[in-house]
């Protein structure tokens, strides 16, 4: 095991380590992010490699002999399109219980429609849920009813015609099928940690997965794109651009898309999605200015905190993908939920093989009794 940085030894001899730095609790098959060197391999592919194909390939991928049958992309393309029509029909009832909730709060609550006593499949039923209640959720906000599924297309097809309310071009669906790719699984982050300790005690996938959605909707994990957009539309102009960030950093504050607990260099999912956007069409003052933004970021955290290599992360050019097929900010992180499900999945799948307790221990430091 390696010894985190900041751990604290007990007199007991026993190690705490507050945030699990450098602890390893699982072994997986599933991914490794090489945070010195900025890869990302998922079951024997790098990002880079993965970031052409559908998301429904990479599911395939991560399904693989975890899941009781093996089905191909063609497929699962197929059975999520079936699962994504009897999403819609067991959601439309609940759409008035989403008053008042924000957008992700509104996803936990559609997705505890779903019962843990539904086994079979639950996997393909997890994940071609969320594109239609997130959908339904993104348009409820503007005013607009849901849209049926079309069950004949491919999922990011589908998200964004469900979004819509009509097909969108082939480059924007690739792009939103890059970002899915991109995000669909990446170690032992907190939502997906907090997914499997909650597989391990045998409470379900969905229940599982529900509590993955739960850590992921903070600032401090994948509720930062939207706050992103913030930054920049704040920031505004190329003038104003390092005043913004050093009153910002002058405050304490954290530039939202940057730094990362394991990366110490470049997330390599910035790049992938850094292209994704470059190849839509009138993004290029957007893109322009979040790089003029992003360079004097990395300049004044480099010198602002000199000890720690603070670098881009997912989110930074997320928001900016995100932003470019038309998503609202508000939705980002159900976006993100919609691709991290394959991960959180595949990691319940594999869990219930491990078939182990996580159950680790804390150290007393209150009062004894006297
Ligand atoms: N802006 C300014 N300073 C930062 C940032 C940032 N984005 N990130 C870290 N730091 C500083 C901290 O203030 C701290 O400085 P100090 O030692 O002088 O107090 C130092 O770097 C180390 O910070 P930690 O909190 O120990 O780093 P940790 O590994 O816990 O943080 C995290 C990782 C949470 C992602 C952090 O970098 C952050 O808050 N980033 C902004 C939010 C964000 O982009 N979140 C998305 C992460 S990607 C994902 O989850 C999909």
């Amino acid at each position: 095991m390696n010894i985190p940085l900041k751990s604290l030894e007990s007199p007991a001899g026993d190690i705490v380590s507050p945030g699990l730095e450098g602890v390893v609790v699982a072994e997986t098959v599933l991914s490794h992010v090489d945070g010195a060197a900025g890869r990302l391999i998922l079951r024997g592919h790098e990002l880079e490699q993965l970031a052409g194909w559908s998301y429904e390939a990479v599911l395939s991928l991560l399904w693989r002999d975890l899941a009781a049958e093996n089905l191909d992309e063609a497929e699962i393309r197929a059975r999520l399109g079936a699962a994504r029509m009897a999403a819609f029909e067991r959601m439309t009832a609940a759409l008035p219980a989403l008053q008042g909730l924000t957008q992700v709060e509104a996803l936990r609550l559609l997705l505890s429609l779903l019962p843990d006593t539904e086994t079979e499949r639950h996997h393909l039923v997890a994940v071609a849920s969320v594109p239609v209640f997130a959908a339904a959720i993104a348009r409820r906000s503007r005013g607009l009813d849901p849209v049926r599924p079309d069950a004949r297309l491919g999922s990011a097809a589908d998200f964004l015609r469900m979004l819509h309310g009509v097909e969108q071009g082939a480059d924007k669906v690739r792009a939103l099928d890059t970002y899915l790719v991109t995000v669909a699984d990446h170690g032992l982050n907190a939502s997906t940690f907090a997914t499997r300790v909650i597989a391990s005690t045998q409470a379900g996938l969905f229940s599982s997965v529900i509590g993955g959605l739960c850590a992921l909707k903070g600032p401090l994990h994948g509720g930062a794109p939207g706050p992103v957009l913030d930054m920049l539309d704040s920031i505004g102009a190329e003038d104003n651009i390092q005043p913004w960030l050093s009153a910002a950093l002058d405050r304490g504050e954290r530039l939202m898309g940057f730094g990362h607990r394991i990366y110490r260099v470049r997330d390599p999912r910035a790049d992938a999605l850094k292209r994704a956007v470059a190849g839509l069409r009138d993004t290029g003052g957007r893109i322009a200015f979040a790089e003029t933004v992003e360079r004097e970021a990395l300049a004044l955290l480099a010198e602002r905190k000199p000890l720690r290599p603070l670098q881009t992360n997912v989110e930074f050019y997320t928001a900016l993908v995100l932003e470019a097929v038309g998503f609202p900010r508000e939705s980002f992180t159900n976006v993100f939920a919609a691709g991290r499900m394959a991960g959180w999945t595949a990691h319940v799948l594999e869990q219930d093989r491990v078939g182990r307790l996580i159950r680790p221990q804390s150290r007393y430091v209150g009062p004894m009794p006297v």
